[in-house]
């Protein structure tokens, strides 16, 4: 489903509703969410909407430079959101590197990875996957 978001109001309210509907999936390994678009589409701005929902009270800036964060919440399900970009990866062993074996097999933890073609060969091939696009300055297509 595509959707055009004409605002950061826009983009949080569909940030709501995609963990609204999480909730109705299955739960045996981490819900593992690819953020797929070019640079200022828009993939940054989703993960932070969606930590505001979370409650996280600190700026999550982009991890760029971090390649990844981790943030405890305060969730009976989701026990940690983990946000990775993958940007500046190289090749899937500089996942093996950050954990992603763990990580990505805890039902507890939800991650969000920007760039995930960079490392499409650690992902389980059906994570779920978000396309972006940039339409205009204030408008991104944001498709489900
Ligand atoms: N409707 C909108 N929804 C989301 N972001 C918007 C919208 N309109 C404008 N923006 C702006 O677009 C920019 C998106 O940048 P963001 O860092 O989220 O992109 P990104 O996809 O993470 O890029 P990168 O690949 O460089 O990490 C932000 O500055 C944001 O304020
Ligand atoms: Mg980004």
């Amino acid at each position: 489903m595509k959707i055009l978001s004409k605002s950061l109001e826009e983009t949080e309210k569909i940030a709501k509703d995609f963990l609204e509907k999480l909730a109705l999936s299955s739960f045996e390994e981490a819900t593992i969410v690819g953020l797929y678009g070019d640079l200022g589409s828009g993939k940054t701005t989703f993960t932070q909407a969606i930590a505001k929902i979370f409650g996280i009270k600190e700026d999550i800036t982009s991890p760029t430079f971090v390649i990844e964060k981790i943030y405890s919440l305060e969730n009976p399900f989701y026990h940690n959101l983990i946000h990775i970009d993958a940007y500046r990866l190289e090749s899937t062993k500089e996942m093996h590197a950050l954990g992603w074996e763990s990580i990505s097999k805890n039902p507890h933890n939800i991650i969000f990875i920007e760039w995930p073609e960079r490392v499409i060969e650690a992902l389980p091939e059906n994570h779920l996957k978000i396309n972006f696009k940039f339409v205009s300055e204030n408008e991104r297509e944001i498709e489900i």
